[in-house]
């Protein structure tokens, strides 16, 4: 079976059709072209699938296309604004939190969902908010010190997460 489902992606309305079992990462990726998001684990276990619905980090392997009818959804692709990188990416540039790359679409998705319900989150946040996503090259501490870059970007004004 498959039906209709309504949304809004990277700000903009679609509508498209889909299988009730499409799950949300294949459809991102298969359906809508979107391929910042990463297949990982494909279990649950990594992160590297990390995107926004309405502002929360979501596993797109964990999740139904058929069920983010009427919902906001945000990948990477979403941020920065016409070649400027967003205080998250730049975070990750600035403090060489990329290292291979599989993670960082997830890492920066978690990031941004932090600051953008928290934007001066403490070191202890910022670790209890990226403890669904697994890197294998960085060691971490690359990362926390990035979105504490970006934190302080976001404290200065004038840029988004
Ligand atoms: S691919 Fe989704 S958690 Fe690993
Ligand atoms: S940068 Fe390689 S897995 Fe994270």
């Amino acid at each position: 079976m498959a039906r209709l489902i309504e949304l809004t992606l990277n700000g903009r309305r679609r509508i498209d059709a889909v299988p009730d079992n499409l799950l949300l990462l294949d459809y991102l990726r298969g359906q809508a072209d979107l391929t910042g998001t990463k297949t990982g684990c494909d279990g649950g276990e990594c992160g590297a699938c990390t995107v926004l619905i309405d502002d929360f980090p979501r596993l797109a392997c964990l999740t139904l296309a058929a069920a983010v009818s009427g919902r906001r959804i945000d990948t990477v692709e979403a941020l920065g604004n016409g070649g400027a990188l967003s205080a998250v990416q730049r975070g990750f540039h600035e403090k060489l939190g990329s290292q291979c790359g599989y993670c960082t679409p997830g890492f920066i998705m978690a990031c941004a969902g932090l600051l953008r319900r928290n934007p001066q989150p403490s070191a202890e946040e910022i670790r209890a908010a990226l403890g669904s996503n697994i890197c294998r090259c960085t060691g971490y501490v690359k990362i926390i010190e990035a979105v504490e870059f970006a934190s302080d970007l976001l404290a200065q004004g004038g840029t988004a997460p």
